[in-house]
């Protein structure tokens, strides 16, 4: 079992990464880090960087995972290989590029790149965002997947993830007391759905709702409340059509519920999703019901 420590960044290829970068400073409130290699560093909490626009394919994304220490990345090497997964180990050049200690990257069975980590950089500065947006941490992702029930067993039999619910045959997964750090959607091909950030409250959440309608850009889902983690949301649209989530109040499930946690099983219905009412315009989300109704504002 591949203990994952923590969610540390995504990669996303853009072919213009000054562009991207302009958009997560100005609208989705990062702070700009660095420019390196043609890539742009952003982060949104106190960590070196959490979001790096490299330039390249727009399809290429890539998760970093942290893992405790780099015998646990040799054991993880060698479980992977065990199961036929082939691994990369991360170059010289590649881990100073990445502000960790050492790396490797492997493929889940869909197709998604990730790597696993250990001593990635903390910063000494806190965390500035680029407005007043709220933020205070990189949270989750959501992922692509072409086959749930196989990704949910390689997800928590291979890797250290446990189900905190599902919608439908998504799954959400929790790698610590944070209700999910990544979930699981159903789609005809790999990559990164959905980037979320925490911001500090259902202030920050309606501020954004007006502030981001005000600068045209798309809002896709929300404001709304999620039953599955009680996280009020707003989702919207970023640069090469990537959903960008704000959220709040995400459930914890502490160490002592842990015993007795059992996942609950929500319909793949919109109410799953929000129970305010919104409906979803992300393909992914989007329900049988939602066919017929009117698209989000
Ligand atoms: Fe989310």
């Amino acid at each position: 079992m591949i203990q994952l420590k923590d969610l540390r960044y995504v990669r996303l290829g853009t072919r213009d990464p000054a562009a991207a970068a302009e958009y997560a400073q100005r609208i989705l409130g990062l702070e700009l880090v660095r420019r390196e290699g043609g890539a742009v560093y952003l982060r949104g909490d106190d960590r070196d960087h959490t979001l790096v626009y490299v330039k390249g394919e727009p399809a290429d994304h890539t998760v970093g995972w942290e893992v405790t220490d780099t015998a646990a990345l040799e054991a993880a090497g060698a479980e992977l290989e065990s199961r036929k997964i082939a691994v990369r180990r991360g170059r010289r050049a590649e881990c100073d590029g990445r502000h960790v200690e050492d790396f490797l990257s492997f493929a889940d069975p869909s197709g998604n790149r990730h790597e696993l980590l250990v001593r990635p950089h903390h910063s000494g500065r806190r965390f500035f965002p680029s407005r007043d947006c709220g933020v205070w941490s990189f949270s989750h992702i959501g992922l692509r997947t072409t086959d749930a029930a196989r990704d949910e067993a390689f997800w928590t039999g291979v890797l250290s993830a446990r189900v905190s619910d599902r919608i439908g045959a998504a799954p959400l997964l929790r790698i610590d007391e944070v209700h999910h750090k990544v979930a699981l959607f159903p789609s005809a091909h790999a990559g990164v759905q959905h980037v979320n950030h925490q911001v500090q409250g259902v202030d920050d959440v309606m501020r954004a709702y007006y502030f981001l309608r005000e600068q045209g850009v798309r809002i896709v889902f929300g404001p709304g409340r999620h039953p599955t983690s009680g996280a009020v949301f707003l989702y919207f649209e970023g640069p090469d059509a990537m959903v960008y989530e704000y959220s709040t109040g995400v459930r914890l499930i502490k160490p002592e519920e842990e015993a007795s946690y059992r996942p609950r099983q929500f319909p793949f219905t919109p109410e799953s999703f929000c129970m305010w009412g919104s409906r979803p315009d992300i393909p992914e989300f989007r329900t049988r019901e939602d066919a017929s109704a009117p698209k989000a504002a």
